[in-house]
C-alpha cells in the first residue's frame, strides 16, 4: 500500500471511529452491546492500522527521525487514554464527569498527532 492510500485510510477509519463514538454517546446508558463493539472494534482497527502504517515509515526513515519519533509516542499515550476511558465509561455506571471530558476531548488531539506524525513521516521518506 503505497503512502497517500495508508494516509487516506487512516483518515476514513479515524473518521468512522468518532461517528460511531457520537453514535454510541447518543444511544445514551446503557449502551447499546452493538453499537459499544461496532465503537471498540473499530477504534482497535483504526489503531493498529495507524500504528503499522506509522511504524513501516519510521522503520523507512530511519533512525535519524527523533521530532517524529517524539510526536509518534505523544499519539500512543493519547490513544492509550482513549481505551483507559473508553473502559471506565462502560464499566461503570456514574463515573466521575472528567473521564467523558477526557474521551471528548482527547480523539481531536489525537486526530491532530496522528496528522502530524504521518504527515512528517510521509515528508521525510520523500526527502530520503
Ligand atoms: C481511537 C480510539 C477512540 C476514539 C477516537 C473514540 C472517540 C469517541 C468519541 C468522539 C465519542 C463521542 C463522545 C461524545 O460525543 O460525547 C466516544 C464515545 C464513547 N466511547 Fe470512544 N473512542 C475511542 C476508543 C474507545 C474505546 C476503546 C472504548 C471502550 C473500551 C470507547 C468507549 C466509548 C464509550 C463508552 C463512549 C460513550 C460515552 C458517552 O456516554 O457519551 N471508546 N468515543
Amino acid at each position: 500500500m503505497n503512502t497517500t492510500t495508508r494516509l487516506i485510510v487512516s483518515g476514513a477509519l479515524f473518521l468512522l471511529t468518532l461517528l460511531s463514538g457520537v453514535w454510541l454517546s447518543h444511544s445514551g446508558k446503557p449502551y447499546s452491546t452493538l453499537i459499544f463493539t461496532i465503537h471498540k472494534l473499530i477504534a482497535l482497527g483504526t489503531v493498529i492500522f495507524i500504528g503499522i502504517s506509522a511504524f513501516n515509515l519510521y522503520k523507512a526513515l530511519g533512525a535519524q527521525a527523533f521530532v517524529e519519533l517524539s510526536v509518534i509516542v505523544v499519539t500512543g499515550l493519547l490513544f492509550l487514554a482513549l481505551f483507559v476511558t473508553g473502559a471506565l465509561l462502560s464499566i461503570f455506571d456514574a463515573p466521575p464527569g472528567i473521564v467523558l471530558k477526557v474521551h471528548q476531548v482527547v480523539p481531536l488531539l489525537s486526530l491532530a498527532t496522528s496528522i502530524l506524525s504521518l504527515y512528517l513521516l510521509a515528508k521525510g521518506i520523500k526527502a530520503v
